[in-house]
């Protein structure tokens, strides 16, 4: 089973590109369900059909489904949300600011998500398309297991050994609320779930995320930040869709400084992602509803390639920690050390490599630490940061 999740800044066409890529699956005659994930549902206006709460037909080959996310909540997160509510009253916070805080954001795109194993357990589909929220909180809060993990060894096992003691004591002498064996036994299962979730959307050969950008600063750099933070916590980005490209045969004088804008941003958008693969998409002079349009977009989209391959299986950065000091290695190809120049620009790190330059946005913690040397082993580029006796 292949997963393709799009991502990218609000409005950039994520839904439309979801719906598009799902009808050319289906169209290649891979058993396909898109899901949408973001409460403001629109899967269904792409559509142009109604799309219900469980897989619904869309056409052949093809489901779509639109989660409802308050199900998802009050399932997995009932009971914890429950005694936080009641957590929260107790320390004086009013019941709509309680009910508000017990859920984090992010969270409800993650509950959406937990169906996934289930899906890929039962072997339902060939592909899974999802249609992710604007924010990126939910690929945030998959990365936390590993700290969900080390929470829960250290401190909640031991709690609960502890509370099991002294519940009846506690109970009578204050009236604050007291998690019950099944708070804990939500989280646990919880916990093994969105440790499920993370396994299988960080397998490289099943998952892959796309960013769907617009040739704009703003969006650019949004997805720059996105494409390190996704790169870190080992979820694969595996291709760039650049939408809204006004097409060259556009000749109108109002359009040819927007041309020449969008040229300079998709080159800055190169810069920043390669060796990933840019698949462009124009701007067309309508919206983009119902499966025939959809169907033409898909095609013009992925060429004659189908959409399903993994188009890119390595990490381009990774960072490494060793003795409190990092470092920061980034695949060049097609370089050597004698032709690569190096700055550092704020939370940016300029690499050129002859005419070539390459924008890497730097994880906060990187920023604030003194750049150190620098080698080329292999095709990779080893930058380390931190630690002592560094030069800068
Ligand atoms: N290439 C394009 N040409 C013309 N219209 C487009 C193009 N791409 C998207 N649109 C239109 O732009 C609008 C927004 O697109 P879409 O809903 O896909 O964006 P989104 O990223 O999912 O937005 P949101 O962040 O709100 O979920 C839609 O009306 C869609 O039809
Ligand atoms: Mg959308």
């Amino acid at each position: 089973m292949r997963i393709i999740l799009f991502t990218g800044k609000g409005g950039v066409g994520k839904t439309t590109v979801s719906a598009a890529t799902a009808v050319k699956c289906a169209n290649l005659g891979y058993k396909t369900l898109v899901l949408s994930t973001d409460s403001a549902h629109s899967l269904a206006d792409s559509f142009d059909i109604e799309i219900g709460n469980q897989p619904t037909l869309i056409t052949d080959n093809l489901h779509g489904e639109e989660i409802d996310i308050n199900y998802e909540i009050k399932r997995n997160w009932g009971p914890i949300q429950n005694f936080m509510q009641d957590f929260l009253k107790y320390r004086g916070f009013g019941s709509i600011i309680a009910e508000e805080l017990s859920v984090f954001p992010g969270m409800e795109e993650v509950f959406s998500l937990l169906q996934l194993k289930d899906f890929y357990v039962e072997d339902s589909y060939d592909v899974i398309i999802i249609d992710c929220a604007p924010t990126g909180d939910a690929f945030r809060l998959l990365a936390v297991p590993d700290i969900a993990k080390w929470y829960m060894e250290r401190i909640f096992n031991v709690e609960r050994i502890l509370l099991k003691a002294v519940r009846p004591v506690a109970k009578r002498l204050v009236d604050m609320p007291l998690p019950s064996d099944s708070v804990f036994e939500s989280m646990e299962g919880l916990y093994k779930n969105l440790i499920g979730m993370k396994e299988l959307l960080t397998d490289i050969e099943i998952s892959s995320i796309r960013l769907v950008i617009n040739p704009e600063k703003m969006v650019i750099k949004e997805s720059q930040r996105a494409f390190t933070f996704l790169n870190l916590f080992g979820f694969s980005v595996d291709a760039i869709i650049a939408n809204r490209i006004i097409p060259e045969d556009v000749k109108d004088p109002f359009y040819s400084k927007w041309k020449d804008i969008q040229k300079k941003h998709l080159t800055e958008a190169d810069e920043s992602f390669r060796p990933l693969p840019i698949f462009y998409l124009n701007l067309l002079d309508q919206e983009i509803t119902g499966i025939e349009l959809l169907s033409k977009i898909g095609d013009n989209l992925y060429d004659r390639k189908d959409p399903t391959e993994v188009f890119y299986n390595e990490k381009p950065i990774d960072i490494t920690e060793s003795n409190g000091s990092y470092c920061l290695c980034i695949k060049l190809p097609f370089a050597t050390k004698e032709n690569i120049d190096m700055w550092k620009k704020g939370e940016e790190l300029v690499i050129k490599v002859d005419k070539y330059k390459r924008n890497i946005h730097l994880p906060r913690f990187l920023t604030s630490l003194k750049m150190g040397n620098v080698t080329m082993e292999g095709k990779e580029l080893k930058i380390r940061f931190g630690g002592e006796g560094d030069g800068n």
